[in-house]
Parts: C-alpha cells; structure tokens; sequence
C-alpha cells in the first residue's frame, strides 16, 4: 500500500507533480469526455491532493480517497491553505470506500498502480459507488512509447511488462484506453536530477540523467475510462429524490423495470468524518453544496 515515490519524500513529489503534464492533457481529455461542473468527483488514492484543485472549482463536491495518514495529514493542510471548502477526505483503500452506493458522478485515480491486472475488487467498487451516467477515469503510464517508457524498462529489467496482457484486461473490462502525449517539464536541472532519482535506482538514474541535456522529457500516459450507462429512459438527474432501494417502472421509449438506487444519497442526511471509515453521505443536489 505504501507508495515508494510519494511516501519516501512527499516535497519531492510534489516538484514531479508540479512538472507532470504541462499542458493539462489528462484535464483537457476528461472534460471532453465527461465534465464535472455541478458534479460530485472522487480522487480514489489522493496522495497529498495535488489534484484536488482542479476539480474542486466546478465541481459540486470533491471527495479524496488516501489510506496513507501521514500523506492525508498533507492533504487537509494543502485544502485548508488553498481553502477548497467542497472538499471531504476519507481515510480508505480502493476496494473498500466508505459511501454509499451510487453517490459519485466521476472517478479519478491518478498514478494508481494498485488499478491494473488482478484489481476487480477494486473495479466492483467503482461500479457501486458510481452514478448511472458516470464515469471512471484511471491515469497511468503509457510504457510503449517516449523517453520516460525507455527508462522504465532500463531501470526495472527485472520487471517486464506484458502490455497486451494490460490493456486486455481493462478492455475486457469495459474501459477504453486513450493514449496521451505528453510530457515532464522541469524548470531545473536540480530537480529533474532529483525526480528521476526518487523514481529510478541510483546507479541507472544518474545515467539517465547524464544521456539527457533537455529539461523536457516525453511522458506519455494512458487515459483508461470508462462511462457507466444512465438509466434507461430516465433523464440524467441527480435531484432525483426517490428512496433508496426501491423500484420504478420507468416510463418511456425502451422503457424497463430497473432498480433507482443511484439516489440513495439523495435521502439521507449526515457528514463524512475525516480519516474514519464511519462515513455516511449527505444530501446531494444539484448545484448545492451539501456539506
Ligand atoms: C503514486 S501515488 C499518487 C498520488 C496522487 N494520485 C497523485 O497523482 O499525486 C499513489 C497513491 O495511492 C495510494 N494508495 C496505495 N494503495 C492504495 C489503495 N489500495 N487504495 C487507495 N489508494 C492507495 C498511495 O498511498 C499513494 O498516495
């Protein structure tokens, strides 16, 4: 669970964090893909909520999912610094969140290793947590192509990686994979220098960085998502207010008797505690900030 960059030195990180995709990619594709103004987003493996930010200024609430307490520590100071009010933190793993079901409108998990072959523990909980309508977005490293790819099989012989296999598997699991061009964009040498030595053993990192003049280096990712399917014949519409559990005929074109439970969390009313995993949430409507 504990992650050897971030947990090893979280100032470090931060400086890789704040050099990563220059251009907002990842950002700019999700929007496309589904926007979250008004919606509820949650930030499964959170770190010390670097990306917080970005979303927090449209969407309705932001909730961040980080079992590492020293890194949460980190994060609720960075959230009370930049005063992200719409924001809830939950001590938890990915496999087991403390929300009710379909209470999230989109997941982000960035730099998530624990999301890959073997992870549909993790998969199911998406799934559960998600609103009909939703999406499910897993940023990681394209290990095809680009400079930084190059290193990671230079620096980790011992640990080949079978790509087809990856991409079956979230393929067979309904996502789509969109590859990204992007890069690392240090201001420095010190701390690029720096960076590949947290990422990279000693010996091969000083290579790497010895081979490579630029400050620019190619870092390609992988946008993994996935939407969930809206309710058949029923608007889109988290103010729906019907209570949880029960059924509906929902009338319409390809109309069918389908379970509404994605406004579960429409009726009930309490606060998330932060750092525990005695969570409940409350309220949600559109538009309004129910925290
Ligand atoms: C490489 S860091 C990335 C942090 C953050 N997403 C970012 O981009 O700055 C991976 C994070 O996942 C967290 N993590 C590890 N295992 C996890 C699990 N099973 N469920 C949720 N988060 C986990 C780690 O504690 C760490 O904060």
């Amino acid at each position: 669970m504990r992650s050897p960059n971030i947990a090893t030195d979280a100032d470090l990180y931060e400086i890789e964090n704040l050099a990563a995709d220059p251009d907002r990619t990842v950002e700019r594709t999700m929007q496309r893909i589904a926007p979250w103004s008004g919606k509820v987003v949650i930030d499964v493996g959170a770190g010390t909520g670097f990306h917080l930010d970005r979303f927090h200024d449209a969407a309705a609430h932001v909730i961040a999912v980080e079992p590492d307490p020293a890194l949460r520590i980190r994060m609720m100071r960075r959230i009370t610094d930049n005063r992200l009010e719409r924001t809830s933190v939950i001590g938890a793993i990915a496999v087991d969140i403390p929300l009710r079901d379909h209470c999230v409108d989109i997941v982000h998990s960035r730099f998530a290793y624990f999301f890959g072959p073997g992870c549909e523990p993790g998969i199911a909980e998406l799934k559960r947590i998600v609103r009909p309508g939703g999406a499910a977005f897993i940023i990681d490293n394209d290990l095809r192509s680009g400079t930084f790819a190059s290193w990671i099989h230079a620096g980790y012989p011992d640990r080949p990686l079978d790509h087809d296999e990856i991409e079956s598997f979230w393929t067979d699991q309904g996502f789509t994979i969109t590859r990204l061009e992007s890069s690392w964009s240090f201001d420095n040498r010190d701390d690029l220098e720096w960076v590949v030595h947290l990422e990279f053993p000693a010996d091969k990192a000083a290579r790497f960085v010895a081979d490579h003049p630029s400050n620019e280096i190619e870092y390609n990712l992988l946008l993994i998502h996935r939407t969930f399917a809206p309710l058949i014949g029923s608007p889109l519409d988290t103010s729906l207010t019907t209570t949880a559990g029960t059924r509906q005929v929902v009338s319409g074109p390809g109309a069918r008797r389908i379970s509404i439970t994605e406004t579960q969390c429409a009726n009930s009313s309490s606060s998330i505690s932060v750092g525990t995993r005695s969570a409940r949430i409350p309220r949600i409507e559109k538009g309004a900030d129910p925290w």
